[in-house]
């Protein structure tokens, strides 16, 4: 696609923006610290469940400073309703380094903010661009969905390949803030995975899956091979059982027993039983010690 070309589709997908952004209270602020909270926060966690967890959190931490003071514990209580507690602890980190290494301010260099324990490629890029304005590629996977669509076609397209693609069709006249923010909203509210909103898409006319998806075929199914792992099943799953016991930790204002643990849990056991954990509660526990979400003294089990 030649320059001009490009720019005409900046110009449309920032004019659609402006018209249809999503208004998202990270996107009312360049506070670096308040950036990289909501971009740790909307990893795994959908908008809707960070809008409602961002102000109480940013309140109460308003920067790295006021978190790295924080136990751990109490973290861990505030990130309640977000899921993948191990976040929350990854942060309380990253405060502790900001603190030492940065002097209480977040690096705007994207190597440094790598370094940052829970800190990606992606996160690091969003806080450069989001916080600062740095003329850089942010991609998750929907803007590497969007970007697949439009500019290679129907089959979803690798993350490397995706990241390349986005470095390329970067606008460098100051608008890449707008130009990735607009990108997640389209793949969020438009090109979305399942039913894609072709007929409000600002790109449409030069999408190269649109015509496809004119023609019937669907979104998701098309694409879920190459989407990443098959879903994991969550009642059940490790990571489910680790959230159950983090949350009795939670409301626990005490160290809880293995067997107090247990009877929270799933109630006291049958009559005629013992009293012995479930085999599987001991090796949760022991996973989350490993990550930073317990503690276990000889008087029970507690956050950190
Ligand atoms: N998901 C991750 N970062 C986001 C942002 N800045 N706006 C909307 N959704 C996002």
């Amino acid at each position: 696609m030649s320059g001009s070309a490009l720019g005409d589709v900046h110009d449309q997908v920032i004019a659609w923006f402006e018209l249809h952004r999503r208004d998202l209270p990270w996107r009312r602020t360049r506070d670096p610290w308040a950036i990289l909270v909501a971009e740790v926060m909307l990893q795994q966690t959908q908008v809707g469940r960070a809008e409602t967890a961002y102000a109480p959190f940013l309140l109460r931490y308003p920067d790295a400073s006021s978190l790295a003071a924080a136990p751990v514990a109490d973290i861990i209580r505030l990130w309640s309703g977000m899921g993948y507690n191990r976040r929350a602890v990854n942060l309380h980190r990253a405060a502790s380094r900001i603190v030492i290494d940065y002097d209480g301010e977040v690096p705007r260099d994207q190597a440094a903010l790598r370094g940052l324990p829970g800190v990606g490629p992606y996160t690091a890029a969003a806080v450069a661009c989001f916080a600062f304005e740095a003329v850089t590629a942010v991609v998750d996977t929907n803007v590497r969905r969007v970007l697949g669509r439009a500019f290679v076609g129907l089959a979803p397209i690798s993350m490397p390949m995706a990241w390349r693609l986005a470095e390329e069709c970067l606008p460098q006249d100051g608008r890449a803030w707008a130009w990735n923010q607009a990108l997640m909203d389209l793949g969020a509210t438009t090109c979305r995975s399942a039913d894609p909103q072709c007929g409000h898409c600002p790109m449409v006319d030069r999408c190269i899956a649109a015509p496809d998806f004119a023609l019937g075929y669907p979104g998701r199914a098309v694409g879920r091979v190459a989407e990443g792992r098959p879903p994991e099943r969550f009642i059940g799953s490790s990571r489910y059982r680790r959230g159950l016991v983090v949350e009795e930790l939670r409301n626990a204002a005490t160290p809880l027993s293995l067997a107090e643990l247990r009877a929270r849990l799933m109630g006291p056991p049958p009559s005629g039983t013992g009293s012995d954990p479930e085999p599987w509660l001991g090796g949760v526990i022991v996973g989350l010690e490993r990550d930073g979400l317990a503690r276990s003294t000889p008087a029970g089990v507690s956050l950190p």
